[in-house]
């Protein structure tokens, strides 16, 4: 029996030069854009290039909003990396498999799932001052996505076997900053937060 579920994945970006949506990485860019927009969105905003930045920002977090179909189910990869890279084509004229793969409470991915929650609480704080409602429908995601992380948890190269050669998960040890991993981006996050708390006490 064959069961065709209808899920909507339109939008999103795909990875380097080919046609996969790669959950992990593409979390991470949008982090990124997000973190930037925060730390500089006067320099933006003078430059007049902030409303770019928040576009470029929500392209991403209207596509992981709608990947997040129910509080414990993510659909975190679109396409085969193998098999799309046998084809060199415009993306305009691309034929290869959209074959969506998930995670959910039985195919745990906390490292997928809490890398999303990071970019949705991100933008939610890059969108925060420019469109309150949509800063709060990315942080009600970003909870929820927060909480499955944290409740189910594992490994989501293991059940999205097919991003395992290209995005492997590698574990939590610091020793780059990444799309794998970003504790040392978070320890400077938190070095400044110190330094704001003692500018209060003194
Ligand atoms: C704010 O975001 C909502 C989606 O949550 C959208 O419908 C609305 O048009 C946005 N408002 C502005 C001023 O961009």
């Amino acid at each position: 029996m064959v069961i065709l579920l209808q899920v909507e994945l339109v939008g999103g970006y795909y990875d380097a030069g080919d046609h996969v949506k790669f959950g992990l990485p593409m979390t991470y860019s949008v982090t990124m854009l997000a973190w930037g927009a925060i730390e500089f969105s006067k320099e933006m905003t003078d430059l007049n290039q902030i409303g770019h930045t928040l576009r470029a920002i929500k392209w991403g977090t209207d596509y992981f909003v709608k990947a997040h179909t129910q509080p414990n189910v993510l659909w975190g990869q679109v396409g085969d990396g193998v098999s799309d890279h046998y084809g060199w084509e415009r993306a305009e004229d691309m034929t290869t498999s959209r074959t969506a793969y998930k995670i959910d409470e039985q195919h745990p991915g906390s490292d997928l799932a809490g890398e999303t929650a990071a970019a949705l609480a991100a933008a939610a704080i890059a969108f925060r001052t420019y469109n309150s409602s949509y800063s709060n429908l990315l942080l009600v995601h970003a909870k929820q996505l927060f909480t499955f992380a944290d409740r189910y948890r594992g490994l989501y190269d293991e059940f999205i076997s097919c991003a395992h050669q290209f995005y492997a998960s590698y574990g939590y040890s610091v020793k780059e900053f990444s799309w794998d991993n970003k504790y040392a981006g978070v320890q400077t996050l938190l070095s400044k937060k110190v330094k704001l708390v003692h500018m209060h006490l003194y």
